[in-house]
């Protein structure tokens, strides 16, 4: 027995259980159709909602950042100075999402982590939807403050939990605004009403909901038209955007409280030049037209409604997050490897993304999807589906 024994064991039970991620390799850029494992194979799990990861505009705006700033910020930017393309981005997103101020960081999970502990202190108390992201969970684990789990969409609930903390000096409450294993949407305009009641603040992460929800993908604020009742949007770069970074826009002392505390702004160091350009251009894009947005709810509107007379469960989804739920894990990757060898690559997912028994594959629509390609992708899940049994 050496220390790396109970590793090897783990990762054992992992495959035991039907758990272990199966990890493919991409060879090209990520579009509607990419080469994964030496295989061009219709893609249907990326998180590249517009098709923005392979933008020409977005590209040619990385490439001219490189010419002029280099490849890296070389910096932590509160020790050694933040660049022009960083406040030129943040000056952007507050003005796309109607907020008063924005503030970047390296990923979406880092403004999480960023935001939550910063906020709430060690005597707040946070409220947070029991289906939240992962990185929200973490960032609530980096406090010391008390924590209620509310029940998922549950604003009844929330509002008798703030009652009864209603002298709490901070509350907090935090929700997904698409909930990104489900593409079910949070109830924001009950959630901010309670909120609003009990002197609470609101972080609503938007990371599935920037460039779907809203005028021109402006996100779930604008969709619920609440701008100026949310105090913080956590938005991610890395989906719609197709990029990589994330960002929280808000109310102006809140971001400014955060480039003043929020530990990954003021201990890591920030994106690079290449990354911020090609994310202004993405807003660009996006503010000049709502063409791309239209297309992807398109997309999701004919996949779903053929998923369903095909005779798939696709839960509660009212978003271009499509889950075909199946239950049980190894079913689940079992019905993602046949699809591949349809050359469909969607992935399954399965605990601890997603409960225990609600393993699922997750289909992600895309505007860079043509209609014949959803069908192609129909044709597979049908033939996969009736192999399995899963219809
Ligand atoms: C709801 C939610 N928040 C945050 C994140 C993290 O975003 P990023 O990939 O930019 O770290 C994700 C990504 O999976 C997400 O789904």
């Amino acid at each position: 027995m050496d220390k790396y024994d109970i590793f090897t064991r783990a990762l054992e039970e992992l495959k035991e259980q039907g758990l272990y991620n199966i990890i493919r390799r991409i060879d090209s850029a990520v579009g509607p159709w990419t080469v994964v494992d030496g295989e061009r194979v219709l893609n249907m799990c990326s998180n590249n909602y517009l098709g923005f990861a392979n933008h020409d505009r977005l590209k040619q705006a990385a490439l001219r950042a490189v010419e002029e700033y280099g490849v890296g910020p070389a910096a932590v930017r509160s020790i050694a100075g933040t660049m022009r393309l960083h406040e030129e981005l943040e000056a952007k997103l507050a003005s796309f999402k109607g907020t008063e101020d924005a503030v970047s960081f390296q990923s979406g999970f880092c403004a999480n982590l960023a935001s939550i502990p910063a906020v709430v202190g060690k005597q707040g108390v946070i409220f947070t939807d029991e289906l939240n992201h992962a990185s929200i969970i973490d960032g609530c684990r980096l406090t010391k403050a008390e924590r209620v789990i509310f029940p998922h969409r549950d604003a009844e609930a929330l509002t008798r939990s703030l009652e009864e903390h209603r002298d709490a000096p901070v509350k907090l409450v935090i929700t997904d605004g698409v909930f990104s294993m489900d593409g079910d949407l949070a109830p924001l305009p009950q959630i901010v009403d309670a909120a609003e009641a009990h002197q609470a603040l609101v972080l609503v992460d938007d990371a599935h909901g920037e460039g779907v929800m809203g005028a021109h993908g402006r996100g779930i604020v604008d969709h619920f038209n609440l701008h100026g009742r949310v105090d913080m949007e956590v938005g991610t770069l890395s989906k719609a955007f197709g990029v990589v970074g994330g960002y929280v826009a808000g109310k102006r002392e809140i971001v400014e409280y955060l480039r003043q505390q929020g530990r990954p702004f003021l201990f890591s160091s920030a994106t690079t030049p290449a990354d911020m350009a090609a994310c202004i251009a993405a807003v660009e894009v996006l503010e000049e037209s709502d063409e791309l947005v239209r297309k992807l709810w398109d997309n999701t509107w004919y996949f779903k409604q053929e998923l369903g007379r095909l005779g798939f469960d696709t839960g509660a989804s009212e978003t271009p997050i499509t889950p075909v739920m199946l239950g049980d894990a190894k079913i689940a990757w079992d019905f993602s490897k046949r699809l591949f060898a349809e050359k469909v690559f969607a992935q399954a997912i399965a605990y601890p993304t997603v409960p225990k028994g609600k393993a699922r594959i997750r289909v992600m629509m895309s505007a860079g999807h043509r209609r014949e390609d959803l069908d192609y992708a129909l044709e597979a899940f049908a033939k996969v589906g009736r192999a399995v049994g899963a219809v």
